[in-house]
């Protein structure tokens, strides 16, 4: 197992809209790639990751909203993640992302989200509900998936004051090196 590096915005990896895992791609290097990124969520830490945070282009998702002392209890590996079915009740939820560091926005997310992926051991299809917290984590990774971060989700003016911080914080980082 091995950390990767997270992509932090702005970069276009994370713009991009994520291809889906095609089905000879089911095998040990799937395998490992998950685990992998299973290993960088843990590490980071975050409570999921979209591949492309990884700068892998594929809809992949792993995610573990349990507390660290429960870690693995309801670890999900997510191949081909689509949402079939939402509730109409919707919760606001102040969101971070490990991709855009420091930042923190106000959400609406659907309360509740059926979820259709396939299995990363053998590509098999399965479906699920997942409900609060882990409805709100699967409507951000699969925000990663279509190449929409926080950003995208704020204000204009939020946006730029944050794009502005961060190059900033790059030429400085720059003239130090
Ligand atoms: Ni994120």
């Amino acid at each position: 197992m091995a950390v990767l590096e997270i992509i932090t915005a702005p970069h276009p990896v994370l713009e991009r809209p994520a291809r889906p895992v095609e089905p000879d791609e089911f095998g040990p290097e799937l395998a490992k790639r998950v685990s992998d990124m299973a290993e960088t969520m843990y590490a980071a830490p975050g409570v999921g990751l979209a591949a492309p945070q990884v700068s892998d282009p594929r809809r992949i998702v792993v995610l573990d909203p349990g507390e660290p002392e429960d870690r693995g209890r309801r670890f999900f590996a997510l191949i081909n993640p689509k949402i079939i079915s939402r509730s109409e009740r919707m919760i606001p939820w102040l969101e971070t992302c490990l991709s855009v560091p420091e930042f923190e926005i106000e959400i609406q997310r659907h309360y509740q989200v059926q979820l259709e992926w396939q299995d990363v051991a053998d590509g098999s299809t399965r479906t699920g509900w997942f409900e609060e917290f882990e409805a709100v984590i699967v409507q951000h990774e699969i925000d990663h998936l279509q190449g929409t971060i926080l950003l995208d989700r704020s204000s204009r003016f939020k946006r730029n004051r944050y794009l502005k911080k961060v190059s900033k914080a790059k030429k400085k980082d720059q003239v130090i090196a």
